[in-house]
């Protein structure tokens, strides 16, 4: 039978505290809230009251119920009052010795069966649970701010936990409406781990002038599906906050990946909070406003960086895969000649139709007219010789991930290619470098890295190899403002913006779940719910397929060397025992079979 629960305290009631007596009285129980003095219990009630009050505003909460609500919370400064809870948990200030001072004075005041949880982001638990009578009672319930809205609650077990415990109170998060996970006691717990570790990392990329703020977040928006980019979310988090939260992380693992970024440290010196300062990696209209306003680091837009450009006319595209095929379709669509070279006659024929399969569904949908359909197609021209891209402007290569097969086509667009012309490759693993090394002209060369499906996904990195002349860098990015897609620039490594964050994530979660401190389930849920993430890192490696994964994996470790980035043996094995995700109907999860 699980436990009742029909009376919970709740200790501290600011931020977090006064919306977790929100979410306890919202599922029918009696809370008793204890705060430190009487001006925060009064102020406790009122972030109560106007909480509600604005969900009866927005027809969310009927006026009957807000009543009975707020009749089921009896706001006291006498911890004393909490002696026949089944249930406390404390949202008092994140500092160890006040949590275990609360919990000391509680052991004396509650009853035996009495269940502590805390909710703190950081601390451990199991020191905590020390400080009591009763560690096998005591557990971490993590709620999201704002507890009422965020459905994640992480619920944190220690290596004494009574297994009960944990189940009741997990139960109880259930029926509270909240995802619980259950997880063990590391410092970050699930989501913040994960995060936090990511994080780090974008800003490492920021402090080294890898990429710029802007397109550091715009890459993990467009490329991940992500609601905010890491730096605007440091900023909204607040750069104090984070640091801690990194502190703790690395203090506890000595993860190099934890040790928060140098540049924290002097923006927070420098009175660089982040939103709540008015500025951090970003300038705000005023402290605590959302509004970003443009400061000396806002790029100029696309196409408007002045300097010299270089004109785009024709474009050559090089391949006749799927990214050869949606990249020629995105050019001429824009109004752009487009000369595809192709090994084979039919093969060039297949780019065509798979062109005008793409269009022809945009017509059927309403999304293009028919004219407009035949003026593209009209602008595609397939050829089975490099001479033919002799007068282009800017030649894109799509062929096969393989560096010799690159660096041969690199060979022949040098020897016919027009002087001045743009030659760009959409490699997303191999150095761009490697193909500008490949021609005599290596400042034309570039990277321009689209995504799957390129006729869809918005995002193009933009990659410069030492090499590259800074007009094909602007004409680049101009271009593909042009034809509509969204330019980030970065430099010239492993996994440009998006995969050098993306992967390094998956292969933490991967790593978390082959400790056993979670399982796939758990901490999925705990990124989309906690984190707003489109999909958990189990349910995307499955999608992209765990052995392109570990390929993009191990080229980020051999290029970085941080042992952090060394594929998780799991995913080896998996890949090993070819269970490649989706495609093969196994991964981290099996699937039905088509
Ligand atoms: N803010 C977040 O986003 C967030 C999210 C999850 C967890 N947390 C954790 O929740 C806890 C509380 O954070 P917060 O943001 O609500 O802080 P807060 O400063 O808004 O609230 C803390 C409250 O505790 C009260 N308090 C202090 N000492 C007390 C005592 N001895 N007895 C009773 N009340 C006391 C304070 O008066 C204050 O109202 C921290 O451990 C924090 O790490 C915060």
């Amino acid at each position: 039978m699980a436990r009742e629960f029909a009376r919970v305290g709740v200790v501290g009631l600011g931020t977090m505290g006064a919306g977790i007596v929100e979410v306890f009285a919202r599922g029918g129980i009696e809370v008793v809230a204890v705060e430190v003095d009487e001006a925060s219990a009064t102020h406790g009630r009122e972030t109560l009251e106007a909480s509600t009050q604005r969900a009866v505003d927005r027809s969310k909460m009927a006026a009957d119920d807000r009543e009975a609500l707020l009749g089921r919370v009896r706001v006291t400064t006498n911890l004393d009052d909490l002696a026949d809870v089944d249930l406390v948990v404390e949202a008092v200030p994140e500092r160890l010795e006040l949590k275990a001072e609360v919990f000391a004075a509680l052991s004396k005041v509650c009853g035996p069966d009495t269940i502590f949880a805390s909710n703190t982001s950081s601390l451990s638990i199991t020191e905590l649970s020390v400080r009591t009578e009763r560690p096998h009672q005591v557990v971490g319930m993590h709620f999201f701010n704002p507890a009422p809205v965020q459905a994640l609650v992480e619920v944190v077990r220690t290596v004494v936990t009574d297994p009960e415990v944990l189940a009741d109170v997990t139960d109880l998060a259930v029926r509270l409406g909240k995802s619980p996970v259950v997880c063990g006691d590391r410092a970050g717990f699930i989501a913040n781990n994960l995060l936090f570790t990511y994080l780090n990392q974008a800003v490492g990329m920021f402090e080294s002038h890898y990429a710029g703020r802007e397109d550091l977040d715009a890459a993990m928006r467009y490329g991940c599906g992500y609601p905010m980019g890491p730096l605007a979310l440091m900023d909204l988090i607040g750069l104090d906050t984070a640091y801690e939260i990194l502190d703790t992380m690395y203090r506890q693992s000595r993860n190099q990946r934890h040790a928060p970024a140098p540049i924290l440290k002097q923006m927070i010196t420098a009175g660089l909070l982040g939103r709540k300062s008015g500025r951090g990696f970003y300038t705000y209209a005023a402290p605590g406003s959302p509004e970003v306003v443009a400061d000396s680091l806002t790029p100029p837009p696309p196409g408007q960086e002045g300097g010299d450009q270089r004109t785009v006319q024709r474009v050559g595209v090089v391949g006749t895969g799927t990214m050869a095929t949606g990249i020629a379709e995105v050019f001429a669509k824009s109004g752009y000649d487009v000369v595809v070279r192709a090994r084979t006659e039919a093969k060039g024929e297949g780019v065509v139709a798979g062109i005008r399969k793409s269009l022809e569904k945009a017509v059927v949908k309403g999304k293009l007219s028919e004219s407009a359909r035949d003026e593209t197609l009209a602008r595609v021209r397939p050829t089975t010789t490099f001479d033919d891209l002799a007068d282009c402007d800017l030649v894109v290569e799509a062929v096969a991930e393989d560096l010799e097969v690159k660096q041969a086509v690199f060979g022949a667009l040098d020897d016919v290619v027009k002087a001045g012309a743009i030659l760009a490759t959409t490699t997303s693993s191999l150095p761009v470098v490697e193909c500008a090394a490949a021609t005599q002209r290596p400042d034309d060369v570039i990277g321009m890295h689209f995504f799957n499906p390129a006729s869809v996904m918005k995002l193009v990195e933009i990659v410069s190899p030492i090499t590259t002349a800074p007009d094909v860098t602007s004409t680049v990015r101009a271009v593909t403002a042009k034809i509509g897609k969204h330019p980030v620039l970065c430099g010239d490594r492993a996994g440009f913006i998006v995969n050098a964050l993306l992967f390094p994530y998956l292969n933490d979660a991967t790593a978390m779940l082959e400790a056993n401190y979670a399982t796939a389930d758990d901490i999925d849920s705990a990124m989309k719910n906690g984190c707003g993430l489109p999909m958990g890192p189990f349910a995307l490696l499955d999608v992209v397929g765990l052995d392109v994964s570990l390929a993009i994996e191990r080229s980020l470790y051999m290029e970085f060397r941080v042992p952090g980035f060394a594929p998780a043996p799991l995913l080896e094995h998996l890949v090993t025992a070819g269970r490649l995700g989706r495609k093969t109907g196994q991964g981290f999860r099996d699937y039905q079979k088509k």
